[in-house]
């Protein structure tokens, strides 16, 4: 019987591949950027299981040119990148990578926290530029992350685990989630709604996924609430912060700082105004990127693409109600 055959987006941890080629005949688009629209398009016309990435946009158009395509793994844990009602409406299974990155992002927004609270690379570049002639009794002063107030915007698994690492900084955890209305006492959470966790927190951290409903949750009025001295951090969805009022925040010191890993757009172009701003730190998208994550989200999208391509239950499924 032929190998079923599959189409992988980009060169991904090679435990992933390897998994697929030991039962399909595995594709795999080897550019560094992602995989023209075109060409993907041509690609899945032939495809039985699609391992995408949050760079590809996974729509209506696309299945349709797909005739023979039933699955869809996408190595991320969100997965706005894809049009589930459409891959719902044709039977096929999108699969997803929770749980493995949790603890690695949350690592990541606490380092994106620290950085901004105590300058770190505005430190680094003073450094680098040749500035550092003496010890300065005012050089660079930050705000204490120690006892200050943070508020987590989304409180499933990552925004719990980031608490937790709060925890160890005695900080005071304020939390606002819509859909999570009690959380494990031990997290030492308290629920407030989002203007009182605007107000009240020093430090705000957004765990959201991009929905129709969070779309720029984060904009003039939400930055108007926040202390003069607040730090926003993001690690969600860049399309969950107005980029145009984060700006503006910043340049007019409504807020203090922004430590952002995801952006509006993205990328970021390089001469983006947020990128004039010293109080603007902005990384490439890498939240989940340590080499264990990354090589277990690509073993994972692995078995869930080949489970959905026996017709089974996928492990982690995003739209469950095709599942056999
Ligand atoms: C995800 O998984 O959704 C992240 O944004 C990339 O790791």
């Amino acid at each position: 019987m032929a190998k079923p055959s599959v189409y992988v987006t980009r060169q991904v941890p090679q435990a992933g591949i390897d998994m697929l080629r030991d039962v399909c005949e595995v594709a795999v688009w080897e550019g560094e950027l992602p995989v023209p629209r075109e060409i993907l398009m041509e690609k899945v016309s032939d495809t039985d299981g699609l391992y995408c990435l949050l760079t590809e946009r996974i729509d209506a158009e696309l299945l349709d040119a797909a005739p023979r395509l039933r699955v869809v793994s996408n190595m991320a844990v969100g997965y706005n990148n894809i049009d589930v009602e459409a891959c719902t409406a044709r039977g096929i299974p999108v699969g997803n990578t929770p749980g493995v990155l949790t603890g690695t992002t949350a690592d990541c927004a606490f380092a994106l926290l620290m950085a901004a609270a105590r300058r770190i690379v505005e430190g680094a570049d003073y450094v680098r530029a040749g500035k550092w002639k003496t010890w300065g009794p005012m050089l660079l002063m930050g705000s204490d992350v120690h006892g200050a107030t943070l508020g987590i915007v989304g409180f499933g698994r990552i925004g719990q685990a980031v608490a937790r690492r709060a925890q160890g900084f005695a900080m005071r955890v304020l939390y606002h989630d819509t859909y999570v209305t009690e959380a494990d006492p031990a997290l030492g959470a308290t629920q407030v709604d989002l203007d009182t966790l605007l107000a009240e927190s020093d430090f705000v951290s957004l765990h959201v996924p991009l929905t129709e409903e969070t779309y720029h949750l984060i904009g003039q009025e939400e930055l108007r609430q926040c202390k003069p001295t607040a730090v926003l951090v993001n690690t969600s969805r860049g399309e969950v912060v107005d980029a145009d009022a984060l700006y503006q925040a910043l340049h007019e010191g409504q807020i203090a700082y922004a430590a952002l890993d995801v952006t509006e757009p993205e990328p970021l172009p390089a001469d983006h105004r947020l990128l004039t701003l010293p109080n603007c730190i902005v990384v490439p998208h890498i939240a989940s990127a340590s080499v264990a994550t990354r090589t277990k989200m690509a073993v994972m999208a692995a078995e869930n693409l080949l489970v959905g391509l026996k017709g089974e239950r996928l492990p982690n499924c995003v739209n469950p109600e095709v599942q056999p």
